[in-house]
């Protein structure tokens, strides 16, 4: 990994400070708050002050003259009471751009394969269409498995299906009432069964509401689906193999709804996957003293050393014998400790499960399998209408993911029309846009905020061509494409690099404060200051472009140089935007 230049200026206080008998970490070097004062800034003889070393600015001219000879620093300046300014020669930023620049991960990657992270998001479940709930799941998901495998991790991600509840029994039963003379339904009959599914998808979509509606008001009705759930997850083999066309017809849909926003997982696990190492967990549990019975149902309680409950106990298995949402994540969880071998599992799920979490993760510490694994709720707030209220269609119904989809691709259409952009290509390639600005659209407004919070659903807002938005930064990359396109039709190449001119510091700095951006991103597994840092690289080449008419700058190797300074810069904001999961134009 290449070093950033605050590292490599933090070394060199320190050494400094070392130089005279102060502790190393008062080094510390910082960007500017105003650039006018100086490029970076060490305030560590203030801090060295208040630990009763003496005058600051006493210390700071020490420090000063105790600096090691370096080809970094230009010139300081100290200012009362004790700040150290620095300035930075300007080949040296040159230079370090370059080194960033030739690596294709603009020296972020580090060799972390020993680290293995699963990531579990999306949790979309069978015979549900993906409405509203699941899209910050993907999305954050999707970033974060991007962001981690780009940092070099050794990522799996598993999209965790919701296939082994009660709405399983539903759609059993539902298709009983229906087709009762189906080979499934039958208990003598010993197979094979049909290969062909007896359901479609719009089948499944229309037999689930009705039941679970049904479930709701008639308490026969729900025990039936119970029993089936249980009968199922106990190996009936007619409803095993029922279970698995459900199954497959769901994911086809799922994998196409995906494939649209552009998101794609590793494993297609589920639920039931977890079924083989229930038994196991059930037995350490039992065998620890950590589980009880409790009603006929078998339950993980939680007290604390007074015996006070923590909260609601985890619940293993009802008093009819079936297992639990807690129980099939307790055992998913010891098969990625256990079997996979995860060093980091995150759950990016809702932050309405936070409680549901809290017990699963608590019954796996009193299992002692927090000792080899870290696991964290990566959880995120609502996406909430304009009322603040969850987001709703017009009618007050659950908005499906793929009409939200339509709609920020209908709203794409109507904004690129307004602004003239693309007005005379073809139909293809202003359908292929008006895709990817929408796409960019809902993604870009989803993880420019901080996961955890909640943010109001304003697709006009989101689509604009001006502001914190996907489409403006789509925006921006077309545009440095049209100027690099423009230089190439007068035979005008990117070349060398020349020492950073005034002009060009604002630009060069942002550029070299990606790896920071994308440290940070992992650290808080929050996208956000990513897209922060590209929303301000973008701001940043409109001004160095405002001030710098690039293609009409005279000096030929001057003109090469700011070519080679805006083709970085869209090397860069090409990449994050891909770890954001959105797709850049080639013009607009
Ligand atoms: N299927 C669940 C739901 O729709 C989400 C699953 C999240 N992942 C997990 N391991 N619990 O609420």
């Amino acid at each position: 990994m290449l070093t950033t230049i605050e590292h490599d200026l933090s070394q060199l206080f320190g050494q400094a400070f070392e130089a005279n008998d102060l502790s190393f970490d008062f080094g510390a070097t910082v960007r500017c708050s105003r650039p006018e004062l100086g490029d970076f800034q060490c305030n560590g003889a203030m801090a060295a002050a208040k630990q009763g070393a003496g005058n600051p600015f006493v210390t700071a001219e020490k420090v000063v003259a105790a600096l090691p000879d370096n080809d970094i620093i230009k010139n300081v300046e100290i200012v009362r009471p004790g700040f150290i300014n620095v300035f930075l020669h300007s080949d040296y930023l040159a230079t370090k751009l370059k080194s960033f620049s030739n690596d294709h991960t603009f020296g972020c990657a580090e060799d972390l394969s020993d680290t293995k992270v699963m990531i579990d998001f999306g949790g979309p479940n069978v015979a549900k269409s993906m409405h509203v709930g699941h899209l910050r799941t993907a999305i954050i998901g999707d970033a974060l498995q991007r962001i981690f495998r780009f940092k070099g991790y050794n990522v799996v991600s598993d999209a965790h299906l919701g296939d082994w509840g009660t709405q399983m029994g539903m759609l059993i039963e539902g298709l009983k009432k229906r087709q009762p003379d189906l080979p499934y339904f039958d208990e003598n009959y010993t197979g094979p069964y049909p290969e062909e599914s007896p359901v479609t998808i719009q089948d499944l979509e229309t037999i689930y509401p009705e039941e679970s509606g049904l479930c709701k008001s008639d308490d026969a009705a729900a025990e039936k689906a119970r029993q089936a759930t249980l009968e199922l997850q106990n190996g009936r083999e007619g409803y095993r193999a029922l279970w698995k066309h459900f199954v497959e017809v769901s994911i086809a849909t799922l994998k196409r709804d995906y494939g649209e926003l552009g998101v794609t997982f590793d494993l297609w696990k589920g639920e039931s996957d977890a079924d083989p190492f229930i038994p196991k967990v059930l037995a350490e549990l039992e065998e620890k003293n950590i589980s009880i019975k409790d009603q006929g149902a078998l339950i993980v309680p939680f007290l604390d050393e007074e015996g006070e409950k923590l909260m609601p106990p985890l619940i293993l298995r009802k008093s009819d014998g079936a297992v639990m949402y807690g129980t099939t994540d307790l055992a998913t969880l010891y098969e990625r400790v256990h079997d996979d071998k995860a060093n980091i599992v995150l759950y990016v799920v809702d932050g309405r499960q936070q409680q549901h979490f809290k017990q699963v993760f608590a019954a796996a510490d009193l299992m002692g399998m927090e000792q080899s694994t870290v696991y964290e709720h990566t959880y995120f707030g609502t996406v909430n209408g304009k009322d603040g209220k969850p987001f709703k269609t017009r009618s007050g119904g659950v908005m499906k993911l793929h009409d939200l989809i339509q709609m920020a691709k209908d709203e794409a259409r109507k904004k690129l029309a307004e602004s003239n952009f693309g007005v005379d290509f073809e139909e293809a390639e202003k359908e292929d846009i008006a895709h990817k600005v929408a796409i960019s659209t809902l993604k870009f407004a989803d993880l420019r905020n901080f996961r955890i919070k909640d943010y109001i659903f304003d697709l006009e807002k989101f689509s604009e061509f001006e502001g914190k938005t996907g489409p403006y930064l789509l925006m921006q990359v077309a545009r440095i494409k049209s100027i690099l396109r423009k230089a190439a039709d007068i035979n005008a190449q990117p070349g060398e690099l020349l020492p950073t001119s005034d002009n060009e510091k604002a630009l060069t700095f942002k550029l070299l404060e990606f790896n920071g951006a994308l440290d940070k991103t992992i650290e808080k597994r929050a996208p956000h200051f990513l897209c922060e840092h590209l929303y301000n690289l973008a701001q940043d080449f409109s001004s160095f472009y405002q001030k710098q008419h690039i293609l009409k700058e005279p000096d030929e190797l001057k003109r090469a140089s700011l070519l080679k300074l805006s083709s970085i810069c869209l090397a860069q904001m090409e990449i994050g935007l891909e770890l954001l999961g959105i797709e850049t134009l080639e013009r607009m």
